[in-house]
C-alpha cells in the first residue's frame, strides 16, 4: 500500500512539474506558488537533491528589489486562473508575480537541502541563496512589523496561506467592496463551491487587492493603506523558526558577519510572542492592528509553538491540553481550526480543514521537543488520511474525506518526505 503510495506520489510531482518550478495542483493551480514550492523542494531532496536546489532557486527568480519573495509567480499567462497577472498588475521582472508575499518557510527548508550532502556543491547552492534568504527576512522585520511589536503582519488573507481562516472574518468585515470592479471566478468552476470562500470574503479579496494596486505595490505605502492588517501567529513563528535556521546556515558557511543581524532577529521575535497570546483561551491568536481586536480561536498555528522553539512550560502545557481536547472531538488531528469554536467548517477552506504541509511543521516541532507520542499521532493520522483519500489538496478531521484539489503536488512531498510509513521501515 505504502509502495503504491510512494510511487503515485512520485507520479504527481512528475506531472505537476513544468520544467525546474512545480505547479501545486492542474487546473486549480497552474503557477508556481510560494510555500507550495518549498515544501515541494523537501520532497523532492527524499530522491533528487538537485531538483529540489532548482525548485527553491527558481522560486527566488521571483525575488522583489525591496527583499519580497511573491506568493505567485506567473511564468506563463493562464487564463484558467483568478486574478491573474493582469489584475495584480505588479510590473515585476523578469516574470510578473502577485504583490504580496506567503508564509517563510524557505531558509528552514535550505538548512535541510545544506545538510543533505556535504558536497562543495552543495554549500555552494546554499551560499547564493543566502543573502536573498537574508533579504526576505530583512524585508518582513522591517516592512511587516510597523508597529514595532517583534511580530509579523499581513496585508491580505492570502498572504497568510491559510486563506479563509475565521480569524480574519472580524479584519475583513471592515473593508469596503464598494469599489470593487465586476470580476468572474475561476476557482469554484474547478472544485465544489461548498469547499471554497463564500462570495462576500472573495468581494474584500478583491477589494483589499485593488488598495495595493493602487499603492502601486510600494511597501510601506501599502502597509500605510491596506484595509486589512492583522499580526499573523503563524507566519511569526514560522519567520522564527526560519530565522534560527538561517543563523545555523550562516554558522555551518562561516558567514559570520551576518549573525549579529540573525540573533538580533531572533530576540525581538521571541519577545514579541506574548503580544499574540490570547490569555483568555490560553492561545497564540491573530491581532488586528487597526483595531487591537485579537482571534478568539485555536488555530493550528497555536502547535507550531514548539517547531518556532517558542513558549514558557505554561505556553506549552496549554498548547498540550488544546491537543488533547482537540484529539477527542476530530476523528483526525490537526483541523486547522477548533471544531469547538462556532467558526469551525469540516470540510470549507482554512476553516476546519486539515493540511498536511501544516502537520508536517507541527509534528517536527513536537518531535523536535520531544512529544513523541502527539508527534506520531499526527504523523499517523496523516498517513490514514492520504491512504483513505489520495493526495488531496487538505481533508476532513472528522471523516478524512479529501476536498478542494486532487493530486495536489505538497500533499505528495510531505508524503514521501515524512508521512510515508515507509520511512521507517528504511530506517529499521
Ligand atoms: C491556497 C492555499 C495556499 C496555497 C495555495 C496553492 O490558496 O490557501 O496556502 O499556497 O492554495 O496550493
Amino acid at each position: 500500500m505504502s509502495a503504491t503510495l510512494d510511487a503515485q506520489a512520485h507520479a504527481i510531482l512528475k506531472e505537476n512539474d513544468e520544467g525546474g518550478y512545480t505547479i501545486p495542483t492542474k487546473g486549480l493551480y497552474p503557477y508556481q506558488w510560494n510555500w507550495d514550492s518549498v515544501f515541494v523542494a523537501i520532497g523532492f531532496a527524499t530522491f533528487d537533491l538537485n531538483r529540489a536546489w532548482l525548485e527553491i532557486e527558481n522560486l527566488f527568480e521571483g525575488q522583489w528589489d525591496d527583499g519580497m519573495v511573491p506568493h505567485i509567480i506567473f511564468r506563463k499567462n493562464d487564463p484558467s486562473y483568478f486574478p491573474g497577472p493582469s489584475v495584480w498588475q505588479t510590473k515585476a521582472e523578469p516574470f510578473p508575480t502577485s504583490g504580496i508575499s506567503q508564509p517563510p518557510v524557505a531558509a528552514t527548508a535550505v538548512r535541510d537541502l545544506l545538510e543533505a550532502s556535504s558536497s562543495a556543491d552543495n554549500a555552494e547552492r546554499a551560499r547564493k541563496i543566502f543573502p536573498k534568504l537574508m533579504a526576505w527576512h530583512r524585508w518582513w522585520l522591517s516592512y511587516r512589523d510597523p508597529q514595532n511589536t517583534g511580530t509579523a503582519a499581513i496585508v491580505h488573507p492570502w498572504e497568510s496561506g491559510r486563506d479563509n481562516l475565521p480569524d480574519w472574518d472580524e479584519p475583513i468585515s471592515h473593508v469596503d467592496t464598494s469599489n470593487v470592479p465586476e470580476y468572474t471566478r475561476k476557482d469554484t468552476t474547478h472544485v465544489d463551491p461548498e469547499m471554497r470562500p463564500q462570495k462576500e470574503d472573495y468581494d474584500r479579496y478583491m477589494a483589499i487587492l485593488c488598495v495595493g494596486r493602487d499603492c502601486g505595490w510600494d511597501a510601506a505605502e501599502v502597509v500605510a493603506k491596506t484595509p486589512f492588517l492583522v499580526a499573523d501567529p503563524a507566519i511569526t513563528m514560522i519567520l522564527l523558526r526560519a530565522n534560527r535556521d538561517l543563523l545555523v546556515i550562516a554558522e555551518k558557511l562561516g558567514l559570520n558577519d551576518q549573525k549579529a543581524e540573525i540573533e538580533a532577529w531572533i530576540a525581538r521575535q521571541e519577545k514579541g510572542m506574548s503580544f499574540l497570546w490570547n490569555d483568555e483561551i490560553k492561545a497564540y491568536v491573530t491581532v488586528n492592528l487597526r483595531t487591537g481586536v485579537k482571534g478568539t480561536g485555536v488555530s493550528s498555528a497555536s502547535f507550531l509553538a514548539p517547531y518556532a522553539g517558542v513558549g514558557e512550560k505554561d505556553v506549552i502545557a496549554s498548547m498540550q491540553a488544546h491537543f488533547d481536547r482537540i484529539a477527542e472531538k476530530a476523528t483526525y488531528m490537526v483541523p486547522s481550526y477548533d471544531p469547538e469554536h462556532p467558526g469551525f467548517e469540516h470540510r470549507r477552506y482554512w476553516r476546519g480543514p486539515i493540511w498536511a504541509v501544516v502537520n508536517y511543521m507541527i509534528a517536527r516541532g513536537l518531535t523536535e521537543t520531544g512529544d513523541h507520542i502527539r508527534s506520531e499521532k499526527v504523523r499517523a493520522d496523516t498517513a490514514k488520511i492520504i491512504e483513505q483519500s489520495g493526495f488531496a489538496e487538505y481533508f476532513s478531521p472528522i471523516d478524512g474525506t479529501g476536498a478542494g484539489g486532487k493530486a495536489f503536488s505538497w500533499t505528495a512531498a510531505v508524503w514521501l518526505a515524512w508521512a510515508t510509513p515507509t520511512l521507517e521501515a528504511k530506517a529499521a
